[in-house]
């Protein structure tokens, strides 16, 4: 079946609502609007957006560093009432695109421990838990580690 809905690129006229998903979707670390400013205008960042005809139904976030080939997925997140359609699983697969597209061979993220929906989902397509994270959030909740190597990249193991 189609997807009934789309992924572009962010763009400057999407702050408003990606700043408020952000607030719906997290209860802490969320990203100010200063900092999305920033991501959609900083040719090292990407920001994906989920989009309908009603609007933003999800978004991802990804940090590249200068002269490292590991990406970061800083963020992601769907709108509650958007969940279950694979609306998260669409934005990683754009996000793996591009991130190959950029010539990085690995894409590594943080995931609360005490979140298990994101970390069934990150665990179903593929990403590899590789480390831990203590109090890495703001209200002092741990991290694991997480990286997958993308498609057509030589394996090797993970460098810390
Ligand atoms: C985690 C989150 C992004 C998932 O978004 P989603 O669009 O509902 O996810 P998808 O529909 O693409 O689901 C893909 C897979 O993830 C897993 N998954 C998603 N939600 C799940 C849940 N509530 N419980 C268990 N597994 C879940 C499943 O394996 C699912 O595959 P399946 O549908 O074939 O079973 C969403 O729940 C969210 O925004 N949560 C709040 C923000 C957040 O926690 N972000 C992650 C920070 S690291």
């Amino acid at each position: 079946m189609p997807a009934d809905f789309q992924i572009r690129h962010a763009v400057a006229a999407d702050l408003p609502a990606l700043v408020a998903l952000e607030r719906r979707a997290f209860t802490t670390d969320h990203l100010s609007p200063r900092q999305y400013r920033h991501h959609l205008s900083n040719p090292r960042a990407l920001v994906l957006a989920a989009v309908d005809r009603t609007g933003l139904l999800g978004k991802a976030v990804v940090l590249f560093r200068k002269g490292s080939d590991i990406a970061r997925l800083y963020s992601i997140a769907v709108d509650d009432a958007a969940r279950g359609r694979g609306i998260a699983k669409a934005l990683l697969r754009a996000v793996e695109r591009d991130v190959r597209g950029r010539g990085c061979t690995r894409l590594r993220l943080e995931v609360n421990q005490a979140n298990p929906a994101a970390i069934a989902l990150y665990e179903k397509i593929g990403y590899r838990r590789f480390g831990a994270y203590a109090g890495f959030y703001e209200d002092g909740t741990d991290a694991w580690r997480y990286e997958k190597l993308l498609a057509g990249t030589k394996a090797t193991r993970p460098r810390p």
